[in-house]
């Protein structure tokens, strides 16, 4: 093997495991320990790589993590560096392990299962309880994980007794990698669920706590792991800036944005320029663009009032009656799945999670949502906003249509 073929290897190895040892490259490539030591160090002088202590273990760092320490983490500073290194970022190819990165939220769930929701002023004794992570953030982490993907999460939860309970599930979790901030001042978020026998519906109050107080330093902070991604998928449960900020270094780096934008919030208005494709369900949607969304029809019409706001790509999920895409000035309809649905929620995080995940290993928009929309499918027959399918039942469902 040629010495720029066995680097390349060297770098695709790092790109897909992110860690190796000298030991390993030297056995796998049949060479010395120390060629492999002389293409580690012109890598690094390359800026591909960085060699740990001992020189046994590199770690792939791009470009963008030399960068950070430049600019002492000022957001502003770096993001116009980022911007003249912009074309640097190489394109990754079609049939890799695709990356996602998510900023998000970490919530505990805290399900109570009950008959029928509760009115005004009523007790009512719920079928269950239970209590569980969540989080639009997370599950929409889990659910791109399941599907696939190598992801990177990105949190921030209080200094409490649920702060060891989110890092237990994520470290025990299927999520290749996370960065886990702590807030000294605000609890881990919450959530209040209520989900009807009657047809696996659900009424949500939402308690953010430290999931609103990501700081620029610490968006700034994740610029190596966004420069290694594919996509970065974002929610609107985490304080407004900070989404903003990582949608910004996403563009400067050159990777695609999907925004879910849920919970509803105007914000979502103003950062459309940032991102590639926005993933409203029906309620968001009529928020959105003033149209009522009640089947098809006006479903069309939300997502062109979207678009005219400066919206790149437009896809609504609308559970039952599927999704519905605008791109360009081409709608689709994705049928949705057949699905004996018992919970739902965590349906749209299971949508987007997959969706993200589809479109990181290049899949078109109308595949990577068919690919969505069955996983999501799937995902509402399970209990729990973070409980999802895995890939091959989704393969399972999709051969089904
Ligand atoms: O989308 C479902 C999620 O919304 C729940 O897990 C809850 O934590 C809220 O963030």
């Amino acid at each position: 093997m040629f010495l720029e073929e066995r680097r390349n290897n060297i770098l695709d190895y790092l790109d897909k495991y992110e860690r190796v040892s000298v030991a390993y490259l030297a056995t796998s490539f049949a060479v010395t320990k120390e060629t492999i030591r002389s293409d580690l160090n012109v890598l690094a002088q390359l800026g591909l790589v960085q060699r740990c202590h001992g020189g046994a273990i590199v770690i792939r760092r791009s470009l963008q993590a030399k960068l950070i320490t430049e600019t002492d983490g000022t957001f502003e500073v770096l993001l116009r560096r980022l911007e003249s290194q912009k074309r640097k970022v190489p394109e990754r190819g079609k049939n890799m392990r695709g990356k996602v990165c998510i900023l998000g939220s970490f919530n505990v769930d805290i399900v109570a299962r009950v008959a029928r929701f509760p009115k005004g002023g009523e007790s009512l004794l719920a079928l269950g309880s239970t209590l569980g992570p969540g989080g639009k953030g997370a599950n929409q982490a889990m659910a791109a994980s399941r599907a696939g993907a190598q992801v990177h999460f990105v949190s921030k939860v209080g200094k409490d007794q649920f702060s060891q309970f989110a890092f237990d599930h994520l470290s025990s979790s299927e999520i290749h990698s996370f960065t886990l901030y702590q807030s000294e001042t605000e609890p881990t978020g919450n959530a209040i669920i209520y989900v009807s026998q009657q047809d696996g519906e659900n009424m949500i109050a939402i308690y953010s706590g430290a999931n609103k107080t990501i700081t620029d330093e610490e968006v700034t902070a994740i610029a190596p792991e966004l420069a290694g991604a594919d996509v970065l998928l974002l929610q609107l449960e985490n304080n407004f800036n900070a989404t903003l900020n990582a949608m910004k270094l996403a563009n400067a780096l050159g990777i695609r944005v999907i925004l879910n934008p849920a919970p509803y919030s105007a914000d979502a208005l103003q950062c459309l320029e940032y991102v590639d494709v926005i993933t409203p369900n029906e309620t968001e949607a009529s928020l959105l663009s003033g149209v009522e969304v009640t089947d098809l029809n006006s479903a069309r019409e939300a997502a062109q009032r979207i678009a005219g706001l400066g919206a790149r790509r437009v896809i609504i999920t609308m559970g039952a009656r599927g999704a519905m895409i605008l791109e360009g000035s081409q709608f689709q309809h994705i049928p949705a799945f057949p699905a004996l649905s018992v919970d739902t929620t965590g349906a749209g995080d299971a949508f987007n999670g997959a969706f993200a995940a589809a479109i990181a290993t290049g899949q078109t928009i109308a595949q990577a949502a068919t690919y969505a929309a069955a996983f999501a499918s799937l995902a509402v027959e399970r209990e729990g906003a973070s409980n999802m399918p895995q890939h091959q039942q989704v393969v399972a469902r999709l051969s089904q249509r």
